[in-house]
């Protein structure tokens, strides 16, 4: 700090030191609120090729919240919680732009419990405790055509606090089922309203909320 102050003391002639002042504010100012703006989706991997779980999920543009619950599945449903999924903003903005999933796309799928089924608005299932988070990640350079470039990654299908790192599961155990019944590039569009009406809508998009 003290170095660009003492720098710009040897300024042209004729430069008034207001002047001088303002623009380091402004500079410093600038890089500060980039800092803050500028947030990465990239994911981010351990040494050993562990994907990360991303901070901030929730804060992710919510795209649907399918519901295989228990009762309804002879008490035996694989993922008998909400399926409340979330797509990171900047595949988002990617999305209604251009309509497809760039390299780099992550969904996370966070597990929630059914908790109440019955409520003062009436009888149904309500959200109980966090239960499991998952995040299918697209980059046709790391990962394997035979999935498409997707790779699924489980962090616990159990309550928080979930696991930190996790290796991306078998093909076999995640992907074969995406492959065969998702309606677009690995993604299951035909769940996601918000998806499927913000598809190369730009800011059009009806996902987003009646914006004007
Ligand atoms: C038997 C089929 C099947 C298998 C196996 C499967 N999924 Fe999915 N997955 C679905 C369906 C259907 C959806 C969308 C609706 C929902 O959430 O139920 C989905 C949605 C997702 C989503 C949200 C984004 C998207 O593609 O729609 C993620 C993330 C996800 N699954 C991760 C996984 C992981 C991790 C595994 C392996 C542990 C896995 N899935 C195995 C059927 C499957």
């Amino acid at each position: 700090m003290r170095s660009i102050f003492n720098s710009r003391i040897q300024r042209p002639q004729g430069v008034s030191q207001t002047l001088v002042v303002s623009v380091i504010y402004l500079l410093l100012g600038t890089a500060v609120v980039d800092a803050d703006d500028t947030q990465q989706y990239d994911a981010e991997f351990t040494a050993t090729g562990e994907l990360v779980r991303p901070s901030g999920w929730r804060e992710w543009i919510f795209v649907g919240s399918p519901l295989t619950p228990n009762a309804q599945n002879g008490g035996e449903a694989p993922f008998p919680e909400f399926h409340t999924v979330y797509i990171d903003p900047e595949s988002w903005e990617h999305y209604k732009d251009t309509g497809e999933f760039r390299n780099g796309t992550m969904f996370a799928k966070e597990l929630t419990l059914v908790g109440d089924t019955a409520a003062t608005s009436g009888i149904g299932y309500f959200n109980g405790e966090q239960q499991g988070f998952e995040i299918a990640h697209k980059d046709t350079e790391r990962y394997s055509a035979d999935s498409d470039g997707w790779a699924y990654y489980t962090f616990g299908h159990k309550p928080e606090p979930y696991n930190d790192t996790t290796a991306a599961m078998p093909i076999a155990a995640c992907a074969a089922c995406h492959t065969a019944a998702a309606a677009e590039d690995m993604v299951f569009t035909q769940y996601y309203t918000i998806l499927r009406d913000a598809k190369a809508a730009g800011d059009d998009a009806a996902g987003i909320g009646g914006k004007e």
